[in-house]
């Protein structure tokens, strides 16, 4: 097969003519598609649907009975241990909320802005503050910190992590910088898993700023779609090691476990910092749903049993994930216009098309009906500064019709190419 690049003007014309003709024959099919949603299909929630017949009005509650009540801000006993065990940590170091850790980072983020982190100037009182957020990356990240007006500046994320110099040149000396985004396992959108030695680097940072936090957000901290997988080094006890215990922030929930909006989300963190979230989440709530968290530790009862469950859910998404790539493989290779991601784990895959035509591609997808991920959704402002990166959510459709999204994506990337090889020549 010949690189796109090593084709002369009348190859691609030719190129550009056949491939315009298979395009308007999808375009006239009229299709409905969308592979732009990172969320579970029904026959995946549906496997945690038991959840809903434990706790119930023959449960015996016995010595739980305050579970019906208000009360217990840091949540049940049994979650803070079953959540405790899952980011490898103790119990007293957790916090149960309710259904969504982004909730939480959300709330972090303010009480920083607003009261300040143990004793510091909130933030809403100073000039300038700054994060930094590691691209390709969360859209709802990005858009917390801009809701708040802080600025954010981009950092590259490689194979291992992100550029761990500039974040040690940048935290270690700008006391404006109070924090950072990070998708240790599995990134939203890349799949990638930091290195042992990135997290090492991170847990060593001196940073100029006292109250810099890490938001170590570990939403797939269990979303292997194979048996044999890596695992990020516990960032929590490397802090610790490296008397940093109060810079990390961790984040994880249920949300792609169980029931996404019905799960239980958890925060880990140093007890000095428990303390003072305590502190302020005491005027905030009375209590979080400890019904959902011991539904969910009933159902689960024990963390190898979360295990199995995960296994169940990676069969059903290992095949969308696998057909996704098996068809990039097929169409793509070696036609030099385009490099993908094959995630272990995860909702998503990462498509880096030639410079300037992601914005094209989605929208020739759109045309002929599929949607996908706004082009510039990854990076903060929603600005992808070399118009390339594509985020694919496998995760939704039925498999037939990721396929045939996938089918027609291959084709609006030869196009779009063609076009901007073409348009270079001019
Ligand atoms: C990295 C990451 N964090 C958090 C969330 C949302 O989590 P929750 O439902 O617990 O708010 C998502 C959902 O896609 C995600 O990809």
């Amino acid at each position: 097969m010949k690189a796109y690049q090593d084709m002369n003007r009348e190859e691609l014309m030719s190129l550009h003519t056949d491939l315009s003709k298979q395009y308007n024959n999808i375009k006239s099919l009229g299709l409905n598609l969308n592979m732009a949603r990172g969320k579970p299909d029904f026959a995946q929630t549906e496997l945690s649907l038991a959840i809903l017949d434990i706790v119930n009005s023959h449960y015996d509650f016995g010595e739980k009975m305050e579970y019906c009540n208000y009360g217990i801000l840091d949540g049940i006993p049994e979650a803070k241990e079953f959540f405790a065990e899952i980011l490898e940590t103790t119990p007293e170091h957790m916090i149960i909320y309710g259904n969504s850790s982004l909730t939480i980072m959300f709330d972090q983020i303010s009480r920083g802005y607003t009261h300040g982190y143990l004793g510091n100037t909130p933030w809403c009182q100073l000039e300038k503050v700054k994060f930094l957020c590691p691209v390709p990356g969360y859209d709802r990240h990005f858009a917390i910190t801009e809701h708040f007006g802080i600025e954010m500046i981009n950092i590259p994320l490689y194979e291992d992590g992100p550029d761990m110099d500039m974040i040690e040149k940048l935290v270690n000396n700008d006391e404006c910088i109070k924090g950072i985004w990070c998708v240790p396992q599995y990134s939203n959108p890349s799949g990638i898993i930091y290195s042992d030695e990135v997290v090492k680097r991170f847990s060593q940072l001196q940073p100029a700023a006292k109250d810099f936090r890490l938001f170590w957000d570990n939403a797939y901290i269990v979303h292997h779609l194979y048996d044999e997988h890596k695992q990020v080094l516990n960032i929590l006890s490397e802090c610790e090691k490296n008397d940093n215990a109060d810079i990390v922030f961790e984040f994880c929930s249920t949300s792609k476990i169980t029931l996404p909006g019905a799960g239980v989300a958890a925060l880990a963190t140093s007890l000095a910092n428990k303390k003072d979230i305590l502190s302020h989440m005491s005027i905030q709530c009375i209590g979080h749903d400890k019904l959902n968290q011991l539904r969910h530790i009933e159902y689960f009862n024990k963390v190898e049993n979360l295990d199995i469950h995960m296994q169940k859910q990676a069969a059903l998404l290992r095949p969308k994930f696998e057909a996704v790539l098996d068809i990039f493989n097929k169409e793509l290779n070696g036609l030099g216009i385009g490099q993908w991601t094959k995630p272990l784990g995860g909702y998503f895959i990462t498509f880096e098309s030639l410079h300037n035509c992601a914005k094209d591609i989605i929208e020739k997808c759109k045309e002929a009906g599929t949607i996908l991920t706004s082009a510039g959704a990854p990076f903060p402002y929603g600005k992808d500064p070399l118009d390339s990166t594509i985020r694919i959510a496998p995760s939704y459709p039925t498999l037939e019709e990721l396929k045939q999204a996938t089918e027609l994506f291959t084709l609006c990337v030869k196009l779009v190419s063609v076009e901007k090889l073409l348009s270079q020549m001019n």
